[in-house]
């Protein structure tokens, strides 16, 4: 069966074609193609996403991607079966875009649709380039983005419970904020590291906040607080030698932080496999010490492939796949949908929420 995916919750457009056989759990469903487009260019003179810019790029570029995807398979929308889309969560004009889209095409060919959450595809994306087995349940996934940082513990496809997650700043955000202090045009993230590895990571002592608390939450608005006032003592123009030593010290800082708390969530679940999702799992740092700290501890250590880190189809592909194949996905009938900018992750097992936003603007339950 070939599924026909959608996502575009935030600034990235995305169309995926997945190939499954429910009837046979353990033949891995494979990605025959996918497409994407970034949204960056577009908001970077603004320093963070505009969600009715971002709502309008996704209508323009929605069904040129669709008709990419699906020329790159080398198939007519009547060999799709389903159609799967992110319902949640995310931007709602955005999350709008994919839904009409995914329900209108749907809708038109008789075929069921699949709503996906947007964090459970983050969170299976490694599943996409692994080999049969590999990352495996049970395991702790942290999922590190621009808009999220959780930890999860995940027994099986559907079935995950929150175990801690950020009270104000998300990682991305932390490094994308601090970036900007430094004057590295939006979203920062990847320049910040890239200017890091030219720099010292303890000339600056910056706080690593909740680092003891016993908890597996995080806090990283105080981080750019910090930054902020450290850079205000220091000569203008910063040298590119102190730009560079302030990068790498506050990537050690949100990085330890990272590291410190998904240890600590191996050791409370006695998972024994870890999965890092979301954009800041490229971050080379990350990668480096989470190594380590998989040697040391002996747990088994998986990144998606870089280009399934970010935002994309492929990934809402393949939660819609691989729950047909747990026998839980919610194949519903086209045509009667809603969105949910707000959706636990731990509730995703649950089926859609009955909170919601419909595109008459209402909203409902
Ligand atoms: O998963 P993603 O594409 O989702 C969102 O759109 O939220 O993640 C984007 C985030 C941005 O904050 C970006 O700065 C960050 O991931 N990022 C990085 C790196 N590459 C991307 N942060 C640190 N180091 C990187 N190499
Ligand atoms: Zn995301």
């Amino acid at each position: 069966m070939r599924i026909l995916a959608f996502e575009s919750s935030c600034d990235e457009t995305g169309a995926a074609v997945v190939e499954v056989d429910p009837a046979a759990p353990s033949v891995a469903p494979r990605l025959i193609s996918h497409t994407l487009h970034s949204q960056v260019a577009l908001h970077q003179p603004y320093g963070g996403v505009v969600p009715e810019l971002a709502s309008r790029d996704h209508v323009r570029r929605i069904t040129p991607l669709a008709e990419a995807v699906l020329e790159q398979a080398g198939i007519q929308l009547a060999s799709i079966d389903a159609v799967a889309y992110t319902a949640g969560p995310g931007l709602a004009g955005a999350l709008l875009v994919g839904a009409a889209m995914a329900h209108g095409v749907a809708f038109g060919a008789g075929l069921p649709v699949i709503p996906v959450h947007h964090l459970e595809g983050h969170l299976l994306s490694p599943f996409i380039d692994a080999p049969a087995g590999e990352g495996a349940f049970p395991f702790v996934a942290l999922l590190v983005s621009g808009g999220h940082t959780q930890l999860m513990s995940v027994r099986g496809v559907g079935d995950c419970e929150g175990l801690g997650e950020s009270i104000d700043d998300a990682a991305g955000e932390a490094f994308d904020k601090t970036a900007m202090l430094l004057g590295l045009p939006y979203p920062g993230g990847a320049a910040l590291s890239r200017l890091a590895e030219g720099g010292r990571a303890d000339a600056f002592d910056f706080p690593r906040p909740l680092a003891h608390d016993g908890s597996l939450d995080f806090s990283f608005s105080g981080l750019k607080t910090s930054v902020w006032t450290r850079v205000q003592r220091l000569p203008a123009p910063l040298s590119e030698a102190v730009r560079a030593d302030l990068a790498a010290s506050i990537e050690a800082a949100i990085v330890d932080v990272l590291v410190l708390k998904a240890r600590a969530a191996l050791r409370r679940t006695g998972h024994r496999s870890l999965v890092v999702a979301g954009g800041v799992g490229a971050n080379r740092r990350l990668r480096e010490r989470l190594g380590e700290a998989a040697t040391r501890d002996g747990f088994r250590l998986h990144f998606p492939d870089l280009r399934f880190c970010m935002d994309n189809a492929a990934m809402i592909g393949f939660a819609a796949a691989l729950r047909l194949q747990a026998g839980s996905a919610p194949l519903r009938p086209a045509g009667d949908f809603a969105v949910h900018p707000r959706w636990p992750l731990a509730d995703a097992g649950l089926g859609e929420p009955r909170r919601a936003v419909s595109p008459n603007g209402g909203r409902s339950g």
